[in-house]
């Protein structure tokens, strides 16, 4: 019998997930570990490559000794990553060079500034697709060579790597220093602000605005493939050693794909540790003029490229966190509804969670997090309220914003992400869109959408309409809000927003 399941690796901000599915894209065993986050200084975060690495492999082995399978039952495997995290790593000892910088890290943004004032700038923006904000991969790259001896030793030997997630653990998985496949997928390179959004190649000299020598960056970079490629085998060292992986995507362009957003005008939102709208362009890059992004949605081998806009918002899952972890008042994230649950509107008050200062659609670095509209009357309840409240008016703001640059009002918001699963927060996303909002049945959309890539890589699957037909919807939310109140909330969510900017100046 020839094998038809799935594995798919979901290495996310704060967690990484293993999931095996069969062929109707049902889950058969999943598991799922926390790694630690490092803050070593405000507006810093980092990661252990290592420590993900090995948790990854530990769950491989676990998931699949829980489905009772084999490497043999295994038809290929699927990757999905947090997106920008930026690992340096010497290929001879295989150890990175310095803790991976995470995607939400500011310390750059003294950089950015400098960059964003050169006269390169609208050019680098017009080739990458991208805002110019410490967010993306290139600025990290030049932190670590900057700061890190043992990054610049291994540049001059020419031993040096870059990869995100997706690619520090490719290159583990099929053999690390025993000859491990140094390769990215075209969706992960468009956030690296050294990719040419319209021919899917590198730009090494770009590197040269952030203080990178462009002979020395070339060779670090790994190769960039379709999404739904050949990306190698896994190595003998490694559990289920030979099976392929086939599939490739950053995390928000597979949740996309795994709620079969394949045509253009087909949105989907996903509540994770940040927030993540995504809109389908099609086959054309459309370049925003009001705050949003440009990006790879998805490829398929041997195909053009198909291209989304997106609004980035840094903040969404970690703010509950952070309530559980840093203010105490509830004890697990799922507490939090319930918590919100104790009052019945915000009682007046706004949270901006500006953490890493603010992302799409404003792109201020400068902003900082508020609570605001405080009276002697508000509860540890009013403010959860307002904290999950934050995610549905932060995606108000980039849904106007992708009006505003296509025209389009999309007919339905397709919704997923562990945030998700909070109805009151849907009914409300519904209300103050003034859209639709529909969930499927099954949240975890992420780690799906690589097991889609990677199962239509190896032939599990033939075509995107057998992966729109194997989705699942589930609740729907219709917007019940009367327009003067939705005006009313939005006006003052904007001025919280405005007292945020420019704290740090
Ligand atoms: O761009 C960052 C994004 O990929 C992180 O996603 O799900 O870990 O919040 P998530």
């Amino acid at each position: 019998m020839t094998a038809s399941a799935i594995m798919s690796i979901d290495q996310g901000t704060t967690s990484s997930r293993v999931v095996i599915y069969d062929e109707r894209a049902r889950v058969l065993s999943s598991a799922q570990r926390e790694h630690r986050q490092h803050f070593p200084q405000p507006g810093w975060v980092e990661h252990d490559a290592v420590e993900i690495w090995n948790t990854v492999r530990e769950l491989m082995g676990l998931v699949t000794a829980r489905a009772g399978m084999s490497a043999e039952d295994i038809a290929c495997i699927g990757i999905t990553n947090q997106r920008e995290t930026t690992v340096l790593w010497d290929v001879e000892t295989g150890r990175p060079v310095h803790r991976a910088i995470v995607w939400q890290d500011t310390r750059t943004d003294d950089l950015l500034a400098r960059v964003r004032e050169s006269e390169d700038a609208d050019e680098l923006r017009r080739i990458t697709g991208l805002p110019l904000a410490s967010y993306f991969c290139a600025p990290k790259i030049a932190w670590i060579l900057e700061y890190s001896e043992p990054a610049r030793l291994a540049a001059e030997r020419g031993t040096l790597r870059f990869g995100t997630m997706d690619t520090w653990l490719l290159w583990n998985l099929t053999g690390g220093v025993h000859g491990g496949v140094h390769a990215t997928d075209i969706t992960n390179a468009s956030r690296t602000l050294l990719m040419d959004l319209e021919t899917g190649q590198w730009r090494p000299e770009l590197g040269a605005h952030f203080g990178l020598d462009p002979e020395q960056l070339g060779p670090m970079l790994p190769e960039i493939r379709a999404s739904v490629s050949d990306f190698g085998a896994v190595s003998a060292r490694v559990p289920l050693a030979g099976v392929r992986v086939t599939g490739i995507l950053g995390d928000q362009q597979s949740a996309a794909f795994g709620q079969a957003v394949f045509a253009p005008g087909e949105v989907k939102n996903t509540y994770g540790t940040g927030c993540f709208l995504l809109h389908n362009t099609g086959a054309e890059v459309v370049r925003s003029e009001h705050g949003l992004l440009s990006t790879v949605a998805y490829q398929l081998d041997g195909e053009a490229p198909m291209y989304a806009l997106e609004g980035s918002i840094a903040q969404a899952g970690s703010v509950v966190q952070w309530l559980r972890d840093n203010l105490g008042v509830i004890t697990t994230s799922e507490d939090v509804e319930r918590l919100a649950g104790t009052v019945t509107d915000n009682g007046g008050v706004y949270f901006v969670p500006a953490f890493s200062g603010l992302f799409a659609p404003h792109w201020r670095p400068d902003a900082r997090g508020l609570i605001i509209g405080l009276t002697g009357y508000a509860t540890a309840g009013h403010i959860a309220r307002a904290a999950l409240e934050a995610t549905a008016f932060q995606t108000r703001d980039v849904l106007a914003a992708v009006v505003e640059d296509t025209g389009l009002t999309p007919e339905v918001i397709r919704a997923d992400g562990g945030m998700s699963v909070n109805d009151e927060l849907m009914q409300f996303q519904a209300d103050v869109l003034g859209v639709p909002v529909q969930r499927p049945r099954n949240v975890e959309t992420t780690a799906l959408g690589a097991a889609y890539a990677a199962g239509l890589g190896h032939g599990v699957w033939t075509d995107l309409d057998q992966l729109r037909e194997l989705c699942v919807t589930g609740q729907r939310w219709e917007p019940a809000m009367a327009p003067e109140q939705r005006e009313a909330l939005r006006r003052r969510w904007a001025r919280a927003v405005v007292h945020a900017q420019g704290w740090l100046l």
